[in-house]
């Protein structure tokens, strides 16, 4: 069988060239005579995949000396935890607030609440299904917060940001998993950006964290793999890092730095985006539940005016080369995630495909 078009949430499709380079360097890697896998990473050319990686993300994200960029393991899921115990400094007495757009950031909160005797919701669209994202004046924010949580992207819900929430002197902290790379953003308007990787940026395994110098250290109390100060300290090698992910992080970095960088994405992506969404609001066949001003570039979501023939929408589909477009089982009926590795092609077959259904079936 030959390569699908993959709209899975993650993790997700990898650009083909990057797939082919990881190929052709699998059994000796620049003349090593061995594989990235099979590499100390204390050795001097592992050390330079790492450090090209770090310095890569720093020139396409715009990351100035301010920050810490580190490699983490255990997921975004695992910095839901870190964040609050790495930020509190005081149990008693100190909260931190949180804008709910979707489970995940609802999954962040209850970490948090596990660390601080108090957490506090900012904002929340639950009323509405999270069918939308709140606007900058809904955002009822304690200015004595220890930090603001949002999600940038719903991998779920298929909402997304369209601006970066001004939280004053409370530090931002970002889930940015679904959507980091994908369009322009201001580093320096967040204290904490994390994104686990398997969906923009590489395999599964690793996690970047984003974070500013002085939000490092504030707890003196970390068992020490948890602890941003000595993750930052020895360059994310406290322990072995996972070596692998961060070698193909590095050549996905090289990827978006051929397509014109994060600003070449993101036109790509709003024609990508623009393109499916368009074809959703023509029909009445189909129809996608979300706030049109709070629509994800990332992930699409849509059901049919019929959804007994969800069923057969997905299974043609997929015979058609058309893979992993079931939608979340809290959201039903299909989901396109097409994060930046989609060509326009996939975006292309998917139209066709839906038109003709639409045809045959509408
Ligand atoms: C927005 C968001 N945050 C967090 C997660 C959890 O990521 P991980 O599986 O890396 O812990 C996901 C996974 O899909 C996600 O989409």
């Amino acid at each position: 069988m030959g390569r699908v078009y993959n709209f899975s949430a993650g993790p997700a499709a990898l650009p083909v060239a990057v797939l082919e380079r990881a190929r052709d360097e699998m059994l000796d890697y620049q003349g090593s005579g061995m594989s990235v896998m099979e590499m100390s990473h204390r050795s001097k050319k592992y050390l330079g995949i790492i450090q090209h990686a770090e310095s890569m993300l720093r020139s396409l994200m715009g990351i100035s000396a301010d920050y810490e960029v580190l490699f983490q393991q255990g997921g975004a899921s695992l910095q839901f935890a870190m964040v609050p115990m790495n930020l509190i400094s005081d149990p008693k007495g100190q909260t931190a607030d949180f804008i709910l757009t979707g489970s995940w950031a609802k999954k962040a909160m209850k970490e948090a609440k596990k660390v601080f005797s108090a957490t506090r919701v900012a904002a929340s669209t639950e009323d509405c299904n999270f069918t939308r994202i709140p606007t900058q004046d809904e955002l009822r924010l304690n200015p004595d917060a220890v930090y603001v949580h949002m999600t940038t992207n719903n991998t779920i819900f298929g909402t997304e940001f369209h601006y970066t929430p001004d939280t004053g002197k409370v530090p931002l902290v970002a889930d940015m998993s679904s959507n980091v790379l994908s369009r322009v953003i201001d580093v320096n308007r967040f204290g904490i950006i994390y994104a686990g990787a398997q969906k923009n940026l590489g395999p599964s395994g690793v996690t970047v964290v984003i974070i500013r110098k002085d939000l490092v250290g504030r707890n003196a109390n970390m068992p020490v793999m948890l602890d941003y100060k000595a993750q930052a300290e020895e360059q994310s090698m406290l322990n072995t890092p996972p070596t692998y992910a961060i070698y193909i992080l590095g050549l996905v970095l090289e990827w978006v730095r051929d397509q014109g960088g994060v600003a070449g994405i993101e036109q790509r992506n709003i024609r990508q985006a623009e393109r499916l969404y368009g074809v959703i609001d023509a029909s009445g066949f189909y129809q996608c539940p979300n706030q049109k001003d709070s629509r994800s570039r990332m992930n699409i979501p849509f059901t049919l005016s019929k959804p007994d023939l969800t069923e057969t929408f997905l299974s043609e589909s997929n015979k058609a080369g058309l893979v992993t477009l079931k939608g979340h089982r809290s959201v039903g009926g299909m989901r396109a995630s097409i994060y930046n590795a989609m060509p326009d092609e996939g975006v292309e077959a998917l139209v066709a495909f839906m038109l003709d259904f639409e045809r045959r079936y509408g």
